[in-house]
């Protein structure tokens, strides 16, 4: 909402973050998920309504263990739902995705730019299209100079910067982020954020962003979705109005408020 207050639900209740307002790269109806395990059934997801527009950047927090990364794992069709519907692209065609998890999963005895070219090779044979297509990704996320190093040559920073460049090599229409930044010092941290913000306003792609940290999500994320502890629901979305780049305002008393805000939430 324009002033940034959230939408909570009733009690019991679940809020249905769906955005009418444009066309939807993907969309999650009512989706719960059970797990059954030797010591019992375990509820990760209750009744999830969530939808990402076209371009949209939105960012989910919650406490560990809530299951946010089973909503990216049904989001993009890792696993299915127990109930409930996933639907990628409403009328038009379902976008390509790309995925960057909290562990860079880079292979280390390939180079760097193989790494990024990985699903191509994975095909096949990368084109010499491709190998400046994975030079050109590495001049974006800041790692022109590391394209022929091995992951183990290179900082954690930079290991995961080389991991988003992967999830961006077949252009996707929606890229999901599980906590890619989580392992890092705060400053790297703060810069790959800002980076990270550059990359999706030139690229356009929409963007689901998992995080523990409040002041990323409101850093990076046109909504803000707040889940609760296990069984995951949505009890809250923010929607963040303030203008781009962030990085200008990351200090102002509106940034902090909306911190401040959704923690409230989650705190709950
Ligand atoms: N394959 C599985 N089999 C059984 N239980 C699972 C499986 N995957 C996840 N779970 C359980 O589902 C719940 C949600 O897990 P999930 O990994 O989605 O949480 P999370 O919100 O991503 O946590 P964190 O913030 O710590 O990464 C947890 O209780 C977890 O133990
Ligand atoms: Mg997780």
């Amino acid at each position: 909402m324009a002033d940034g207050t959230a939408r909570v639900a009733a009690p019991a209740g679940n809020v249905h973050a769906f955005n009418p307002g444009r066309a939807q790269v993907a969309r999650l109806d009512g989706v719960s998920k059970r797990f059954e395990t030797k010591s019992g059934t375990v509820q990760a997801l209750d009744g999830i309504r969530l939808s990402i527009g076209a371009g949209e950047f939105v960012a989910i927090v919650g406490p560990s263990g809530c299951g946010k990364s089973t909503l990216l794992r049904i989001l993009c069709g890792l696993e299915q739902p127990t109930e409930g519907k996933v639907d990628w692209g409403g009328e038009g065609p379902a976008p390509r995705m790309g995925v960057a998890f909290q562990e860079h999963r880079l292979l280390p005895w390939l180079s760097i730019e193989q790494n990024i070219m990985l699903p191509r090779l994975m095909q096949g044979r990368a084109t010499a299209a491709d190998v400046d297509r994975a030079h050109s990704l590495c001049k974006l996320v800041g790692l022109t100079g590391f394209e022929k190093r091995r992951p183990a040559e290179l900082s954690g920073g930079m290991k995961q910067r080389a991991s988003v460049a992967r999830a961006l090599f077949t252009d996707p229409g929606l890229l999901l982020l599980d906590e890619p930044f989580g392992a890092l010092d705060a400053l790297t941290r703060e810069q790959i954020t800002a980076d990270t913000e550059r990359i999706w306003t030139e690229q356009g792609f929409a963007a689901l962003l998992i995080t523990h940290s409040i002041s990323e999500a409101v850093h990076l994320a046109d909504r803000v979705i707040v889940m609760s502890a296990r069984p995951g629901r949505i009890v809250a979305e923010f929607r963040i109005d303030l203008p781009r780049p962030r990085t200008e305002v990351l200090g102002s008393p509106e940034f902090g408020r909306l911190c401040g805000d959704i923690r409230k939430k989650l705190e709950l």
